[in-house]
């Protein structure tokens, strides 16, 4: 018994010196959960994650003198895992609301999205007003998720944001709710192999603020790295990384 608390006490000792076990913060490593199933901001190309989010988190991280790691999971396991502390922030096209301030912190916003509806060419839904009494598919613990069922559609939930896609091209929904620039993108891919086939309605859903979300507990590093953000909003960069990655940007108010 002895024994084992010596090596304890020695153990604790070496950590203190070396600086380790002292919290995510004090890391030389910045671990970021994320869901790559969506292009622009995240997605897998040769197996690696890229996107306007890894762009924009690399150039942070680099800021910091941070390595950025890159946690993969279905989007409805990023915001709980951040609240449980498991990783230092979730970065995936995650729109503030105020429900999700409740369990997590954000940085400012650093750029606006919306929710588009997405049709195959035959529909007869042209606006959303068209919705009523329809069928939607939706990706699960996604903000789209929520409005549609608040707002009495019939909602089927996918874990991937590619089945949600599937669900409508094989005519098991009327419709897809899916955030803009990820809907133009994945329109696009689909549309190549099947000219026309789908279409986005002129008009949105909602608009709708994306930011870093983070544990309640990480005060100082939602601080550290909004500065940052804020810079990189403000002195045009967030744009370049838009612009690289073919993606129409629409900066947010700064508070
Ligand atoms: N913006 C939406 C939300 O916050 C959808 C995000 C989905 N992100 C993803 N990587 N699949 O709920």
């Amino acid at each position: 018994m002895k024994k084992i608390a010596l090596i304890l006490a020695i153990v604790m000792v070496i950590g203190m010196l070396t600086g380790c076990g002292g919290g995510a913060t004090k890391s030389d490593k910045l671990v970021v959960a994320t869901s790559p199933d969506f292009p622009p901001f995240e997605s897998l190309e040769n197996g690696e994650v890229v996107g306007i989010e890894i762009d924009l988190l690399n150039i942070i991280c680099e800021k910091m003198g941070k390595e950025l790691v890159i946690e993969q999971m279905n989007f409805d396991s990023v915001l709980p895992g951040i609240q449980a502390g498991k990783f230092d922030l979730g970065a995936s096209g995650i729109s503030v609301t105020p429900e999700r301030e409740k369990n997590v912190l954000f940085t400012d916003p650093y750029c606006l999205a919306a929710q588009a509806i997405v049709v195959t060419a035959d529909s007869t839904i042209t606006c959303k007003a068209d919705l009523e009494g329809k069928t939607v598919s939706v990706q699960t613990g996604t903000t789209a998720e929520s409005f549609c069922m608040d707002n009495g559609y019939t909602v089927s939930s996918f874990e991937a944001n590619s089945d949600a896609q599937t669900a409508l091209t094989t005519g098991k929904v009327d419709a897809w709710v899916i955030d803009d620039l990820t809907a133009a993108d994945m329109v696009a891919v689909y549309n190549e192999s099947n000219p026309g086939a789908l279409v986005i309605l002129d008009e949105a859903m909602t608009t709708e603020p994306y930011a870093f979300a983070f544990s309640m507990k990480s005060e100082a590093l939602v601080n550290e790295i909004n500065a940052i953000l804020v810079e990189l909003v403000k002195d045009g960069t967030v744009a370049e990384i838009f612009a690289n990655n073919n993606a129409p940007y629409t900066q947010p108010q700064l508070g």
